[in-house]
């Protein structure tokens, strides 16, 4: 059966930086520069301006990918789309993005809606119908647009600050003959989990989907529990990290590369220290991207590469951990 390996990596992030002493200056948010770092490593995150969308993110994320696979847009002949924040509630962003990309081929495209674990769960998707022989050049974008939905206010400052907007675009096709390309993914959720980390309103589980009264009482906007997230993020994160690594035979040892999602550097520093993965061997982007979702690892992937840490045939572990509850993995040579 022949092996999926990535061809090419791209990203974008908005112009416009908002930097911590800016979300300080909120006097309703009572937060602080100091707190923000200190609990969570983010000294800067960048937002969108008036009149640009998640869409928008990806175009410019996928071209570059695309580009820097050496392709056209004409070779990509299926996409994945990973958002929470797709810019409508119906059609899917995939179809926004094959209109601005592909508009004379009507290649498919889909959505997938697993949060931060989006990027790796698409992988795994893309992983699959390129083993299968289905599509040869897959685009894969996760693009997230967080700054229209927090709460600038005390009661959302415990997530306001942790969220940046952002894209990160991978094309993945056949590994040429002989590279092992991904080795092993791992999916998993915990639905029971669903209301610890997530966004009630608007919903077609209510009647009507949005009301004044759910406005009033702030229900749009994301909800968290903090502490309970943390702590299921590390186990999880290094549990599903053993797991690749076992399917694939593989020691922590050999690992060149981690490139873990990115929504706390605490998180991710206990991640790296309980797998016993140092420190010069993780790339982190959260100081100056937040936490960006889907987004997070096709940065990451970008940054790497910009300094020079991903190597041909490095092998690389990827691991996320988001609303859901869902977490995943991802074990590849580079
Ligand atoms: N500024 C100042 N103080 C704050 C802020 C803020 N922005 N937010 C919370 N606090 C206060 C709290 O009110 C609390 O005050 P108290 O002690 O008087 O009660 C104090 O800080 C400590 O609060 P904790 O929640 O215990 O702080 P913690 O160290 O756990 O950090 C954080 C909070 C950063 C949110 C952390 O819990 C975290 O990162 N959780 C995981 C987030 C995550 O991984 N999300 C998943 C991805 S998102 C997705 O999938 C959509």
């Amino acid at each position: 059966m022949r092996q999926t390996r990535i061809l090419g990596v791209g990203m974008y992030l908005p112009e416009r930086e908002v930097t911590n002493q800016e979300l300080e200056a909120i006097k309703e948010l009572e937060t602080s520069d100091e707190w923000i770092r200190q609990r969570t490593g983010i000294l800067s995150r960048r937002f969108v301006s008036e009149g640009e969308s998640g869409t928008d993110l990806a175009v410019h994320a996928s071209r570059e990918a695309i580009d820097n696979a050496g392709l056209s847009p004409d070779d990509i002949d299926f996409v994945i789309y990973a958002t929470l924040s797709p810019d409508y509630f119906f059609p899917g962003n995939g179809c926004f993005l094959q209109d601005r990309l592909f508009a004379d081929r009507t290649i498919g495209a889909m959505d997938v809606r697993n949060q931060c674990s989006g990027f790796i769960y698409s992988l795994a998707m893309a992983d699959s119908l390129i083993k299968s022989g289905q599509y040869e050049r897959i685009l894969i974008v996760g693009s997230e647009i967080h700054s229209t939905a927090l709460n600038f206010t005390f009661s959302g400052r415990d997530l306001s600050v942790l969220f940046g907007d952002g894209a990160g675009a991978v094309v993945v096709g056949p590994a040429p003959n002989g590279h092992p390309g991904i080795l092993a993914s791992a999916l998993h959720s915990e639905g029971k989990y669903a209301k610890e980390l997530w966004t009630e309103y608007p919903a077609s589980a209510h009647h009507p989907r949005i009301s004044h009264e759910s406005l009033d009482q702030g229900r749009h906007y994301p909800q968290m529990n903090g502490r309970m997230v943390f702590k299921h993020a590390i186990t999880r994160m290094v549990e599903v990290s053993h797991q690749v690594l076992a399917e694939a035979g593989k020691a922590v040892a050999e690992v060149d590369l981690l490139l873990p999602h990115q929504a706390n550097m605490r998180i991710n520093q206990m991640v790296a220290s309980q797998l016993g993965i140092p420190e010069e061997k993780v790339v982190n982007t959260i100081a100056w991207t937040g936490n960006t979702t889907a987004a997070t690892i096709p940065i990451c992937m970008h940054e790497a590469l910009k300094q020079g840490k991903l190597k041909e045939n490095d092998l690389v572990l990827l691991t996320a951990f988001g609303a859901g509850f869902t977490w995943a993995a991802s074990l590849l040579h580079w």
